[in-house]
């Protein structure tokens, strides 16, 4: 028996959350899964009308009592401190220490991409460090609102935290029969957090002979996911500078309506969440593409052990965009809720 949490959270949240919803119960049906999906309502309307983001006690209950949790997005303009969104999602990656977050990037039908002339083998994994870095919170601000204002923001990286991260991206390769894993990084100006993970970088690469290492400054990786993401493989790399370059690879792959991530600790509770966020533009308009929150869906399965369903919603990811069941920003016309039918029905068969 597994047990999924649903947090639909904010704006489009819980419309691609109902969609892969559907496509969950639909793949674990046919695969024989015995599954419970419980909908918590943690977002920004239960923090406005409550005051609470998440208790401690409901934190724990999520991590402890289920297998993984499924969550659409969480940021609302209601909300400009976005306290909720630090609360329950950066406290679900800390609380439950998730340090890896796991955002591939696929170029699945090569006419997604906005570039001129895409590789079509485009398949890029991103390793990025999910508990450290500039997320910590680590700061302060002093004479607030005066011209004399003073704000920190403090980068925190520990041997442990960098070792961690770099081996799981080294064992992912070696795992998957990839032959390169690039570390991003700023070590020609941020002497002291470069130093950290280069040495790491070399000491835990050379454990794995059979593996190319790269390391790219992160301005230049910028540019050159544009002009050749078909070079990198696996990329491992600081909790910020990932954010930033996974939703440029996401774009250039066919865009964050597509793009997955997973943040994970291995054999314990994981977290699935789609790259993109609330999408306040579109949120109500039924027009958000679901592919991604179904990407988790599929990333949520491997997890619990289900391969075999996991591949079924991979392959109905692809016939979805190669049949043209797709909401407007992949071209189609379909809603978020046809496109989440349009899949159960295939996997129901
Ligand atoms: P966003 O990802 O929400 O939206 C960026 C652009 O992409 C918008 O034009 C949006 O309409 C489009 N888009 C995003 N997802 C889409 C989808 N599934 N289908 C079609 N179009 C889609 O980024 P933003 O506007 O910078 O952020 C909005 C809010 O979301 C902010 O409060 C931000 O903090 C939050 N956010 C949350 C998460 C998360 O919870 N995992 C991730 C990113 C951003
Ligand atoms: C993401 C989001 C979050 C992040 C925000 C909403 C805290 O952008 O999951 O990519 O920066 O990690
Ligand atoms: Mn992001």
């Amino acid at each position: 028996m597994a047990r999924v949490a649903l947090i639909g959270g904010d704006g489009i949240g819980p419309e691609v959350i109902g969609a892969a919803a559907e496509v969950l119960a639909a793949a674990a049906a046919g695969h024989g899964l015995d599954l419970t999906l419980d909908h918590w309502d943690l977002n920004a309307d239960r923090f406005l009308r409550e005051g609470v983001t998440i208790t401690d006690e409901e934190r724990d209950r999520l991590i402890g009592d289920y297998d993984a949790a499924l969550l659409g997005a969480l940021g609302d303009p209601r909300v400009p401190g976005n306290e909720h969104t630090r609360d329950i999602l950066l406290g679900l990656r800390f609380g439950a220490d998730l340090y890896i977050n796991f955002r591939p990037c696929k170029l699945l039908v090569p006419a997604l991409s906005p570039l001129k002339d895409p590789d079509p083998a485009t398949d890029v994994v991103f390793f990025r460090e999910n508990t450290e870095g500039l997320y910590v919170g680590v700061g302060g601000s002093f004479k607030r609102g005066t011209p004399d204002e003073i704000a920190t923001e403090q980068s925190v990286n520990t041997w442990k935290g960098v070792d961690r991260i770099v081996r799981a991206a080294f064992g992912y390769a070696a795992a998957t029969g990839r032959e390169r894993v690039t570390l991003v990084d700023k070590a020609n100006v941020l002497l002291h957090e470069g130093g950290l993970w280069r040495r790491v970088f070399a000491e835990v690469g050379a454990g794995y002979p059979g593996i190319v290492r790269d390391a790219m400054y992160v301005d230049a990786m910028a540019m050159d996911l544009v002009r050749r993401p078909e070079r990198y493989e696996v990329v491992v790399t600081s909790n910020l500078f990932g954010d930033i370059l996974s939703d440029l690879a996401a774009q250039v792959t066919g865009g964050l309506g597509l793009a997955p991530s997973g943040n994970l600790n291995p054999g314990s509770w994981a977290l699935f969440e789609p790259v993109h966020g609330s999408a306040p533009d579109i949120a109500g308009r039924g027009i958000a593409n679901p592919l991604a929150a179904v990407g988790c869906v599929s990333l949520a399965l491997e997890h619990l052990g289900q391969g075999e369903a996991a591949a079924a919603v991979d392959e109905c990811i692809v016939a979805s965009i190669r049949e043209g069941v797709t909401t407007p920003d992949l071209g189609g016309r379909a809603t978020t809720r046809a496109v989440g039918e349009w899949m159960a029905g295939r996997l129901r068969g």
